[in-house]
């Protein structure tokens, strides 16, 4: 079996962060997001593994993840020239592919929980294609399936009227014939070659389609909500220690630290109350300030006299003096906020497009 991994797409609900990042590398708890597809493909014993890529940022990837060698797997990058939908990812992906089954993983979705026994209800059942679904409150944002007697009879995009509250997550399990399939559909009004189409096929043709339920935790991060809450489950879960804590840089005696709390090599806190779970990256000053629950911060920042929480730090930011406790924020990377030192005291914004400020 072969794994087919997402890494490609415009990310535009997450922008201004997708103008200069692919957002599979937006960290969630101090780790690009993308690597958790592939620890979790790996987990499973998968070696062989096609990840799927813009031309923008296919240099980017190749750095962060290289041939695989660091989770002992051997990555072959796809490149997908244009975002054409799905069904598109998987078409190009046939050479790759080859004869073999495969599971297809959207890198921007986070499961808790590993995909071992999805692989094996698949395996088990010798059907065509199996889907893994979730129960939502907001099922019409997904592909969405309509269940009959315990069988899938139809799956549609993301419908005004959803006949289920379940929608179709991103794990799937698929044999060669989903080739058959993806070769087959025509793009949907939004210019896609969606993947629903591709399984209303398979239904239409005669092929099997069985599912599962999400046992863990599931996660689609398509808004930035949805990366706050990402980051808040799985850091509520990396540690795991009586005391909850992980320090190896240096906390000085005036410091407190309690709850589930990582503060890597290299970090420094001074003076300062952290509240976990919070994680705090390599080379991260932290002085005067509090760092309260569901908080990541990621390498060489530097944070004074501030109050922080419920949010995501990228690399090299600069948080200085700001009287207002900052929370639910995502930051990319190296963005300054401090306090202006002229007169009249007004408020200066040098921010990109798309960003999005509430004061
Ligand atoms: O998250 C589950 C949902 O994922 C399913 O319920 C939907 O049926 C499915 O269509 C998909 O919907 P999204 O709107 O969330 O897909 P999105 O465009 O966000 O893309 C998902 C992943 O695939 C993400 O890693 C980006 C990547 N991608 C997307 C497209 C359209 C590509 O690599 N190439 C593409 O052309």
């Amino acid at each position: 079996m072969k794994a087919l991994i997402t890494a490609g797409g415009r990310g535009t609900r997450l922008r201004p962060i997708t103008h200069t990042n692919n957002k599979h590398f937006i960290p969630i708890a101090n780790k690009p997001m993308i690597y958790y597809a592939i620890e979790a493909v790996a987990a499973a014993g998968i070696h062989d593994i096609g990840v799927v890529v813009n031309p923008e940022t296919m240099g980017e990837l190749e750095g962060a993840i290289g041939k695989g060698e660091q989770w002992g797997v051997k990555i072959s990058l796809i490149v997908q020239e244009e975002p054409l939908g799905l069904a598109h990812v998987v078409k190009i992906s046939q050479g790759f592919i080859k004869d073999d089954s495969f599971i297809f993983y959207l890198g921007d979705n986070i499961f808790v929980g590993g995909v071992n026994h999805f692989i094996q209800s698949f395996s088990n059942s010798q059907t065509d294609c199996h889907l893994v679904l979730s129960k939502v409150k907001d099922s019409h944002r997904f592909g969405v399936p309509e269940i009959k007697d315990g069988r899938i009879v139809s799956i549609e995009e993301k419908p005004s009227n959803p006949k289920s509250p379940f929608a179709v997550t991103g794990i799937y399990l698929y044999n060669r014939h989903i080739f058959e399939a993806v070769n087959a559909i025509t793009p949907s009004p939004r210019g896609e070659l969606e993947i629903s189409d591709a399984h209303q096929y398979l239904i239409e043709n005669g092929y099997t389609i069985d599912y599962s339920e999400v046992t863990g935790w599931w996660k689609d991060t398509g808004q930035p909500e949805d990366l706050l809450e990402a980051n808040r489950f799985v850091l509520d879960q990396i540690i795991d220690r009586p005391d909850g804590l992980m320090v190896e840089g240096d906390v000085d005696a005036a410091s407190e630290l309690c709850g589930k709390v990582i503060i890597e090599k290299g970090a420094k806190v001074i003076q300062s109350q952290i509240r976990g779970p919070v994680i705090i990256g390599e080379g991260t000053v932290i002085e005067n300030s509090y760092i309260g629950p569901y908080t990541s911060i990621y390498s060489d920042c530097y944070l004074k006299n501030i109050e922080l929480e419920y949010s995501i730090i990228m690399e090299g930011c600069r948080i200085v003096d700001v009287d207002v406790r900052i929370e639910k924020s995502l930051l990319g990377r190296e963005v300054t906020f401090s306090r202006g030192k002229s007169k009249p005291r007004t408020q200066k914004f040098i921010v990109g497009d798309e960003s999005r400020i509430e004061l």
